[in-house]
């Protein structure tokens, strides 16, 4: 766990479900994603204008800034603040996105925060209109323009299957319930929006209903390409689009045994390694084939 302090597991919060709610702004025109804090010494010079100016740059810096003194979303977590994952999940999400990208996410803290303030038209589906509150306070404490925030106060598992208009999306983020099968609903119901090249970014890979889907199907499935991870977090990139109702047929890939534990083990091993590791790794043995089969 990331220094956040933040442990492992499930969020267990007081989850009032409420009719939908929508922010202040809904998605339309990109706005320049945050101001001058009030609060914020380093932070004029940390960017180049007004508004700054966009760039992946500017967001690690608002990582920076954000887990510095982070909001205190989730009181029962075990730091009293935020259950939240590793600094290096939130720098890679920001390494795939722009001002006005389309972003969803299940579950809401750090995440929602620094998709607002990266200028994403953003919607953070969450069952705890109490955790609204709080991220819509310290957003405006930070001076972070919350206009194309949008929250959905509903479980996910509601929530998400009437989102038919949602239109296509740029990234997904799954880190809201982590009992079985909810992850797997979130990914159907939302991933299922995602645009060809679109990311989704899945959180708590230590809970089996997190990594059994992904170790079970995803990563068996070769319309979704692993271009990011660590032991906590995984990412892929979708490279088919539509949505992900199918027949069995047409997942060839499913039939048969099960990864056994072998395989599982590795896999496992290989998260512990840089994916840049392992993709050099893969073009030197590749090259090395190449020059093997060569009379
Ligand atoms: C691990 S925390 C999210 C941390 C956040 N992504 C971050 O980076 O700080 C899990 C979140 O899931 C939310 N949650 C729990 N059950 C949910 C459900 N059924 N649908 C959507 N969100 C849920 C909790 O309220 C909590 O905000």
């Amino acid at each position: 766990m990331d220094q956040g302090g933040d442990e492992e597991g499930d969020c267990r919060l007081d989850l009032a479900i409420g009719p939908p709610h929508h922010g202040s702004g809904s998605a339309g025109e990109v706005h320049g994603c945050c101001r001058p804090g009030r609060r914020q010494g380093r932070w004029a010079s940390t960017f180049t204008g007004m508004d700054g100016d966009g760039s992946e740059a500017q967001r690690l810096a608002i990582v920076a800034r954000v887990l510095e003194s982070p909001p205190a979303v989730h009181p029962s977590a075990p730091n009293g603040k935020v259950w939240r994952t590793d600094r290096r999940c939130y720098e890679f999400m920001a390494s795939q996105v722009r001002p006005g990208s389309r972003t969803l996410e299940t579950g809401a803290g750090v995440s929602t925060v620094l998709f607002t303030a990266w200028g994403c038209r953003h919607i953070a589906v969450v069952p705890s209109p109490a955790e609204e509150m709080i991220i819509r306070e310290y957003c405006a404490e930070m001076d972070f323009d919350t206009s194309l925030l949008t929250f959905d106060l509903r479980p996910s598992e509601l929530a998400l299957p009437g989102m038919t208009e949602l239109g296509e999306l740029d990234l997904m983020f799954i880190d809201g319930a982590h009992s079985f099968p909810m992850p797997i609903i979130d990914w159907f119901y939302g991933a299922g929006h995602l645009r060809k090249g679109g990311v989704v970014v899945f959180d708590d890979l230590p809970l089996p209903a997190v990594s059994t889907f992904l170790n079970s199907f995803v990563e068996r499935d070769d319309r979704w390409q692993q271009i990011g991870s660590s032991p906590k977090w995984r990412a892929y990139r979708r490279l088919s689009e539509g949505s992900l109702a199918e027949h069995e047929f047409q997942q060839p890939f499913f039939q048969g045994d099960q990864p056994n534990v072998r395989t599982r083990a590795i896999r496992i091993l290989k998260d512990l390694v840089p994916l840049s590791i392992r993709q050099e790794l893969a073009r030197s043995e590749s090259s090395s084939r190449r020059h093997r089969s060569q009379p």
